[in-house]
């Protein structure tokens, strides 16, 4: 087990900072990811005063709610999927800068009536003039509620105003680029902020620091001693009640193209030249300009899609996929898909990135493996017929931490040798809860900081990727050609294939 020196090196992501005094409004106030997540997140900011006194929040969405209702809605929240509102008094001064605006998100009127609001809080809260608006709605309103921003010059100070566009950004290239001419028509790059999740989550910024805070890991992590590296982002649930969404967009869209991508991008790229959003960003889409799948000529022999078939969870029998609620019995959506990318550069050139991702797998569970190459000779060949390699294991969820794996001789007079782990845990050298993902999203794009966002050029290089995956599964398929896995199996035997035809494996989690 590691723990923490009295004197570690400690780097620090960002300072201790608070935001200025702002409003942030967000569109699809009465939706899940605002009660579940957003507001219970800004509570807890409050909670760990993290928030400007004068932080005020304005809901928008169609319904007819009155600014208490939205309250009520908004503490039910906190409530249910955080650790409840503390002290009452904490509350009422949150539930203060709570404010609601019904509203249609593609008529221009409804802005209007919301900016009229906007400067009555102003005058009111002493937010002066400073905003963030939050799209957490359906991306079909994306571009309309861009446009109208735009029209009533709400988006106007390339200072003061901000936009943060909720996943997905795009249902393919072409989308994600004609999403982008529409925000680039009436704002400024450094005015916008694309989520990815992923990239608030601790483990995940911890990559960076692993990385470029620590001198012994970085000459190891190249061609010549790396094997191969895994990623794999395993869900235990199905498509719940998202098959509305989730059919036409499936694990590709959902998962990969943005989420496992930029596990990818972290792991593979260079230094930074310093801890800024640009240098980032840059060397993030150089990874993602030398990333291609293995072979586009033959699919199968880089890219797998399957579907979870009825099987058993945790003892409970399940429903496969094309049998759950919403979800046409025909579907050829994926709702795993494994692949086999190539980095083409110094770095990295011959090294293959298997990703997987999949619902209804037996756990849930996100890790990033590097694997390293083997003994070049083996002198115990007399007593352990086979070492196993060295392999780093970055745990993202759950349990979070660090765990490398190597051989160790077991005690005794013989020699036989033992596959061991050492093991960092953030739990017990921390002694403390990872934070939310979105508390630390919301905290930078209050404070402008947008490393932890996704560019215009990163987002559209992402899409290329997958995009000879994507478009050939687009093309009409005979459903019953779909790789099928029972629910609660790790992957289809066709995944299998694309690792052991490499002479490789699978990790078993
Ligand atoms: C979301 C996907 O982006 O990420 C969901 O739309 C998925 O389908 C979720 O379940 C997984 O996130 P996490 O943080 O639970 O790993």
């Amino acid at each position: 087990m590691v723990t923490l020196l009295e004197n570690p090196l400690r780097v620090g992501l960002q300072q201790q900072r608070t935001p200025e005094p702002l409003i942030l409004v967000i569109f699809g106030a009465s939706g899940d990811l605002t009660k579940r997540k957003l507001v219970p997140s800004l509570y807890q900011l409050k909670k760990e005063r993290r928030l400007p006194p004068e932080m005020t929040i304005v809901g928008v969405a169609r319904r007819e709610w009155s600014h208490d209702h939205f309250r009520e809605q908004m503490k039910e929240g906190i409530e249910e999927f955080s650790d409840g509102i503390g002290s009452e008094e904490l509350w009422s001064d949150f539930a203060e800068g709570l404010y609601y605006c019904s509203g249609n998100m593609d008529e221009k009127e409804s802005y209007e009536k919301l900016n009229q609001l906007l400067s009555e809080l102003d005058g009111r809260r002493g937010t002066r003039g400073n905003r963030v608006f939050y799209l957490a709605v359906s991306p079909n309103f994306f571009a309309p509620a861009i446009n109208n921003l735009g029209a009533t010059g709400m988006l106007d100070d390339p200072i003061k105003h901000r936009l943060v566009i909720e996943k997905p950004f795009g249902k393919d290239l072409s989308s994600a680029q004609s999403l982008n001419r529409v925000v680039q028509n009436v704002c400024k790059e450094e005015q916008v902020y694309r989520i990815d999740h992923y990239l608030g989550k601790e483990t995940v910024q911890n990559l960076l620091v692993f990385r470029f805070a620590n001198a012994i890991f970085e000459p190891l992590w190249n061609r010549q001693f790396v094997d191969h590296v895994q990623i794999t982002v395993a869900e235990s649930v199905g498509v719940e009640d998202r098959a509305g969404y989730y059919d036409s967009s499936g694990a590709l869209r959902d998962m990969v193209q943005n989420h496992l991508i930029q596990l990818l991008c972290l792991t593979a790229m260079e230094a930074p030249n310093a801890l800024n959003a640009d240098s980032i960003r840059t060397e993030k889409v150089k990874v993602l300009q030398a990333t291609r799948l293995a072979d586009i000529h033959n699919l199968q022999n880089s890219a797998i899609r399957g579907q979870y078939s009825k099987g058993w969870m945790k003892g409970k029998p399940v429903a496969g996929y094309r049998e759950e609620p919403g979800v046409d019995p025909h579907s050829t959506t994926p709702t795993f898909v494994g692949l086999k990318l190539m980095v083409d550069n110094w770095r990295w050139q011959g090294v293959p990135f298997y990703l997987r991702t999949g619902k209804r797998l037996p756990k849930k569970v996100s890790e990033i493996a590097i694997q390293f190459r083997a003994v070049p000779l083996l002198i115990f060949q007399s007593v352990a017929q086979q070492t196993n390699p060295n392999i780093l294991t970055l745990r993202i969820q759950p349990n979070e931490g660090i765990s490398l794996r190597f051989e160790a001789k077991t005690p005794g007079a013989d020699l036989h040798t033992r596959t061991v782990d050492m093991d960092f845990s953030y739990g017990s050298s921390f002694g403390m809860a990872t934070a939310e993902a979105y508390q630390r999203l919301l905290l930078d794009c209050m404070l402008g900081d947008q490393t932890l966002f996704t560019r215009a050029d990163e987002v559209e290089e992402a899409w290329r990727v997958v995009t000879p995956a994507l478009s050939a599964w687009e093309a009409p398929t005979d459903p019953s050609t779909i790789p099928q896995y029972e629910a609660g199996t790790w992957q289809p035997s066709e995944a299998e294939d694309l690792i052991n035809r490499d002479g490789r494996h699978w990790r078993r989690l």
